[in-house]
Parts: structure tokens; sequence; C-alpha cells
């Protein structure tokens, strides 16, 4: 059994550094795993690492395990409401309940990979009350539990990339103004869950645009389940939710974002997107643990 990254599964964490570094152009694959073997084995107590990569890094640093269908993050939708792309190379997630050893830990991350990438996105995050988003509901009440987890999360034994797991990650930026505007039924209906305990709505009064019809999505059957991390960033001035998930199949997330766009054939959108806009968009390979130390040697 390939054993995943284990900070992809562990929940709770009070504090959270999202890092998205550009590599700089001309870089060998030959320069890259020689800092990134060294990058990745920086360790400090208390921090959780998850090391991801772009399809066109992860490439050129492993082309022999690759999973199939990983690929760059394509702009989703249409007109105003799109899911723009941002794809980045290298996407580092540290996370634990100690912000003075993440934030040591960030710097010594990007001080390794220096010659080889610069940061280009950080978002720091942030427990909100019971791991709710800023918008006041909860998130992550229809994550799977115990073993449906690593089910749900990482590519199977036998295919290239097992133990792995595909990523998505956005930044969405809130306005948090117009959504506490409406009542709290209001609010209710665009999530499609009560605010207070997450329970969700009744058949008769869900609406067909509300975030749970729109993201719960099934083809042929399967439903198309993610294991969401996302937590809230930022402050006063901006702020909103870092959508982090994990997947044995790219192609859900593909599924669930047109069907929140509106380009799923049925020409309804999420009216979540009323109230909050992607303003990045990547799609990350995390490679299994024992991959991830044998970057040096692939
Ligand atoms: C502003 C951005 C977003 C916010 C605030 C948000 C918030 C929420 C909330 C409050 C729930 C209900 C509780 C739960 O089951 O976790 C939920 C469910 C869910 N969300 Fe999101 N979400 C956002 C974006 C996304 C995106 C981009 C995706 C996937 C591409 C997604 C996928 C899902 C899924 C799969 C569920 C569970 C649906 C079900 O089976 O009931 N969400 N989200």
């Amino acid at each position: 059994m390939s054993e995943p990254q284990a900070g992809i599964f562990v929940e709770g964490s009070t504090s959270h550094f999202f890092l998205e570094y550009k590599l700089i152009e001309g870089v060998s694959a030959a320069q890259l795993k020689d800092v990134l073997a060294k990058a990745v084995v920086l360790s400090d107590t208390g921090v959780n690492r998850v090391w991801s990569f772009g399809s066109d890094c992860w490439r050129s640093i492993a082309p022999a395990a690759c999973p199939a269908d990983l690929k760059p993050f394509a702009a989703i939708g249409e007109g105003k409401r799109v899911a723009p792309a941002t794809q980045q190379g290298i996407f580092l997630w540290l996370h634990g309940d100690n912000h003075s050893a993440n934030f040591d830990a960030a710097m010594a991350a990007t001080t390794a990979l220096a010659s080889v990438a610069v940061l280009q996105l950080e978002k720091i995050g942030f427990l909100y009350k019971d791991s709710r988003d800023l918008s006041g509901f909860i998130d992550g009440t229809e994550n799977p539990k115990g073993r449906g987890q690593q089910l749900v999360a990482l590519i199977p034994e036998g295919e290239a990339g097992a133990g792995g797991s595909y990523v998505m990650s956005q930044q969405w930026v809130h306005n948090l103004a117009s959504f506490h505007a409406l009542s709290q039924s209001e609010q209710e209906g665009v999530i499609g869950r009560t605010k207070p305990d997450s329970i969700e709505l009744e058949d008769e009064l869900m609406p067909e645009n509300s975030h749970v019809s729109r993201s719960d999505v099934k083809i042929d059957g399967v439903a198309q389940k993610l294991y969401r991390r996302s937590v809230p960033y930022g402050g006063v001035l901006e702020h909103g939710l870092y959508f982090l998930a994990f997947s044995c199949d790219i192609r859900r997330f593909d599924r669930i974002l047109q069907s929140m766009f509106g380009v799923s054939g049925d020409g309804i959108y999420d009216h979540l997107t009323d109230f909050s806009t992607p303003v990045s968009g990547n799609y990350w390979f995390a490679p299994s643990a024992a991959e991830l130390s044998a970057i040096g040697s692939l």
C-alpha cells in the first residue's frame, strides 16, 4: 500500500499557510529535483506539510510516475461567471496549531526553493468557530469519514501515482455584506443547509440553484465525492475561502465546477457564485509519501 502524505488527513488545525510558487523560466528538471529533494525533507515539530505539483512541473520531475489524467486547470464558465485559471508549478500547504512554527516553516521553504521558484500567491487561513466558512455555515458536513476519506482522496493501487491525490485549489473572495443582507432563510436557500446545525433542506424547500444542489453531482449513479479541506483566509479588507479538495479522479472537479458555473447542460448556476468570486484556480498532484521522499532519484 502506497502511503499518502499524512498531512492531507490531519483535521482541525487552527492555522494554515497556502503557498503557490511559480517556476523560474529556464530551470532544468535536474535543478528542480535537486532543490526539491532538500526542501521536502525540511521538517518542524507540529507542522503538517503537503507538497503538490502542477502537471508540467510533475511531468518534468517524474515522467514515469505521472497519473494519467493530470492536467493544468482550465477556466470554466461563460461571460462574467467564470472560474479563472492561474496554474502555477508548486503548491505547499502547511498547517497545525502553532502559527509561529507554520510561519517559520513557510519562510524556510520559500528560501529553500528560491533558486527555482518564486512565491506567487500566499493565503493565511484559520479555523473559524466550529469549522465554519465566513458566511457562518459549517463547511465539511458531507465530507467522507474514516476509511472513506482515503477511498475518495487517493489514486488506487495499480495506477500510476497510486497513494497520491489529484488536488484542486481556488481562492474565493467573499462579498459578506451582500450575503449577510439576506435573511437567514434566504441564506439557507443559497447553501441548501440550515445555518445553526447544517441540516440539509427537505426536497420541497431545496432550491435547484443552492450550493448543495449544484455540488452534489452524480454521473451514471456515481456520486462525485471529494475530500474537502478548505478554510477561511484573510482579514477585514479582503476575506473568503481558500477552497482545497483531494480526489482519486480529477474529472470530479471539472464536473462539479461545470455544474456550479452553469455549463453542465441545464443552464443553472450556483447561487453562491453571486456572493463569492474565485480569483485563482489550480490543479495539482500530491504524490505519495514514498514518491515525494524519492524525488531526487526519480
Ligand atoms: C465560496 C466557495 C465555497 C463555499 C463557501 C462552500 C461552502 C460549502 C458549504 C457550507 C457546504 C455544505 C456543508 C458541507 O457538506 O460541507 C458545501 C458543500 C459542498 N461543497 Fe462547497 N463551498 C464552496 C465552493 C465549492 C467548490 C468550488 C466545490 C467543488 C468544486 C465545492 C464542493 C462541495 C461539495 C462536493 C459539497 C457537498 C455536497 C453534498 O454532497 O451535499 N464547494 N460547501
